[in-house]
């Protein structure tokens, strides 16, 4: 067993173990976005950042293994400030139309923004291009998506599908199809387990998206809808 303190309390875990899995054994929640316990461990999105005395660089809690004697701290003025740069990072790159998305309110990327206090982010740029894909089961808004890739470890290593994959590199990246097909256009089995572990509205039901078909459709707007024909 392993012996640390997480935020001044002590804490025994098993080797191997995280810091974040130490935190958790601590009763302190950290904030993420991409980890999935147990399951999806890749470090994308870098939200659980914690201090670890004796050492320069904050480190991702999710991938850092504890070690004997380690001092952490897991919501130091440090780590705050880092994570709402983090936050404000990721905003910069994401619609804001929350108040419009059929994920208000149940959304991982918002709630994470009430919890850090953050609403708005001081950083602008480049935006990726959208890319709305609607299948009769599942729709796809790339623009909406922070890369975690939670959803290609859900269809590749659970469901065994691989449909979604990591495309193109650096700011290009997208999650999509293989020479970006729509959904519908591949082994997809329209389980929607993409769907359950999608921690933003990037992918959702079309069941209940129905309304906003049209809206997405205008050509006004600058995503490029592609609608799968109906399921005969
Ligand atoms: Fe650790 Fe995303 S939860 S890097």
């Amino acid at each position: 067993m392993l012996h640390l303190t997480i935020n001044g309390k002590p804490v025994e875990v098993p080797e191997g173990s995280t810091i974040m899995e130490a935190a958790e054994a601590a009763g302190v929640k950290v904030p993420s976005l991409c980890h999935m316990k147990n399951v999806h461990q890749y470090g994308s999105c870098r939200i659980c950042v914690v201090e670890v005395e004796g050492m320069k660089n904050l480190q991702a809690s999710c991938m850092v293994k504890a070690r004997e004697g380690m001092q952490v701290k897991t919501h130091s003025p440090k780590v705050l400030a880092a994570r709402k740069v983090l936050y404000e990072l990721l905003l910069s790159n994401h619609p804001k139309d929350c108040l419009s998305c059929n994920r208000n309110q149940s959304c991982e990327l918002q709630e994470l923004g009430y919890e850090l206090g953050v609403t708005e982010s001081r950083f602008e740029g480049a935006m990726s291009k959208a890319k709305v894909d609607i299948s009769p089961s599942i729709t796809r808004d790339t623009s909406k998506c922070i890369l975690c890739r939670r959803c290609v470890t859900a269809c590749a290593q659970i469901q065994k599908v691989g449909a979604l994959q990591a495309q193109n590199r650096g700011f290009d990246t997208v999650i999509s199809p293989a020479m970006g097909l729509p959904l519908n256009s591949t082994a997809c089995a329209m389980c929607g387990q993409c769907t359950v572990v999608c921690p933003t509205g990037a992918l959702q039901e079309t069941d209940g998206l129905t309304p906003v078909w049209k809206a997405l459709a205008d050509p006004g707007k600058r995503v490029i809808v592609q609608v799968a024909p109906a399921v005969r």
